[in-house]
């Protein structure tokens, strides 16, 4: 029996992430936590006739516990989302404060978990949830993620349409690094199977990738960030470490990840001098199986997107730690 948690199930990225997860054979029970309306939307998705079995929690009563109790894979998109002009750094003062909160309740009724964080700044707020799983006594790196599977869809949609390809979601594309503008750092010279990016067409496509969430941001105009688009990302990667943790093989898609606890991370770490980054893991009945590093062979530009990304990322991850010991 697999438990799915949504916890901040009733925005804009959790509601349809909590549809596509009501729908897939992976889930049994879907567990739907927020701290507005989830009687509503639990009680809206479970008049889908499909086989998992929808409750909605608030926070009173010890909502968060009950909902979050023995969950085997619990999925955070809560938090407030961008606004036109904003960066994902100018959520950290209020989206510190609930992943801190909803880790500390993962940590006690749920320690082993997987845990996919979605809320930005995905690149503090991973950082943010390890430390406070380390000051729990429960920190496993191997289930703990930052999703940062959107970058990849973009990166995959933008190259079909140069391509000329019907579709992107035949090709692998590891986009790596982190989740925020310049930390985003994809390699077209590794898709497989192998697309050429004309010279001319090369800068503008690396920036759409690195800000494909500005893109919606602005086209949403006030209304917030990628939700749908979002919801499928996640919703990919929720349903591929289930997959795994069945016994599926050869399960691979980037993620940002603690580096010095899981197998192969630790040559990355000392690459980039870095604690967290996104790269391609293979996925397993545990969680990381293994990571790969995904820099060597890389071409001259991408070395220096790389080098950009570094910089920008230690700031993020320090400022992440910090707050899990000295929050406000
Ligand atoms: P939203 O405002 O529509 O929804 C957020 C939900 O979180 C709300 O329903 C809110 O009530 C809930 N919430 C707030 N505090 C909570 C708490 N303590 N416990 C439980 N729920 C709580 O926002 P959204 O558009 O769904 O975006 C959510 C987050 O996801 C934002 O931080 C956004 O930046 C981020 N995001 C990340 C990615 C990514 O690629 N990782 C992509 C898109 C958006
Ligand atoms: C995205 O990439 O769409 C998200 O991180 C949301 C945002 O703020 O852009």
């Amino acid at each position: 029996m697999v438990k799915a948690v949504v916890a901040g199930a009733s925005g804009g990225i959790g509601q349809p992430l909590s549809l596509l997860l009501k729908l897939s054979p992976y889930v049994d029970e879907l567990s739907l936590y927020d701290v507005v309306n989830t009687p509503g939307v639990a009680a809206d998705l479970s008049h889908i006739s499909s086989t998992a079995k929808v409750t909605g929690y608030l926070p009173k009563d010890d909502g968060g516990k009950a909902a979050m109790k023995d969950a085997d894979i619990i999925v955070i998109p809560a938090g407030i989302p961008r606004k036109p002009g904003m960066t994902r750094d100018d959520l950290f003062n209020i989206n510190a404060g609930i992943v801190k909160g909803l880790i500390e309740i993962a940590a006690e009724v749920a320690p082993k978990a997987f845990l996919l964080i979605i809320s930005n700044p995905v690149n503090s707020t991973v950082a943010i949830a390890a430390e406070v799983l380390k000051a729990k006594g429960v920190f496993n790196p191997q289930k703990l993620f930052g999703v940062t599977t959107l970058d990849i869809v973009r990166a995959e949609t933008f190259v079909a349409e140069i391509a000329g390809k019907k579709t992107g979601s035949e090709l692998t594309i590891p986009v790596i690094g982190g989740h925020s503008g310049e930390t985003i750092v994809p390699l077209f010279s590794k898709i497989s199977p192998s697309v050429t990016i004309p010279d001319d067409k090369y800068d503008a496509l690396v920036n759409r990738v690195q800000f494909g969430g500005d893109e919606v941001v602005k086209a949403k105009d006030g209304a917030g960030s990628a939700t749908l688009s979002m919801a499928f990302a996640g919703f990919r990667f929720a349903e591929k470490v289930l997959k795994a943790a069945k016994g599926e093989k050869g399960l691979v898609e980037p993620s940002y990840v603690y580096l010095p606890g899981v197998p192969g991370g630790e040559e990355i770490a000392k690459a980039t001098g870095l604690e967290y980054f996104s790269v391609p893991v293979e996925l397993g009945p545990n969680g990381v199986e293994k990571v790969t590093n995904p820099l060597t062979g890389i071409t001259e530009k991408e070395q220096t997107l790389v080098d950009a990304c570094i910089k920008g990322l230690k700031d993020n991850i320090t400022k992440g730690i910090n707050f899990a010991h000295n929050p406000p």
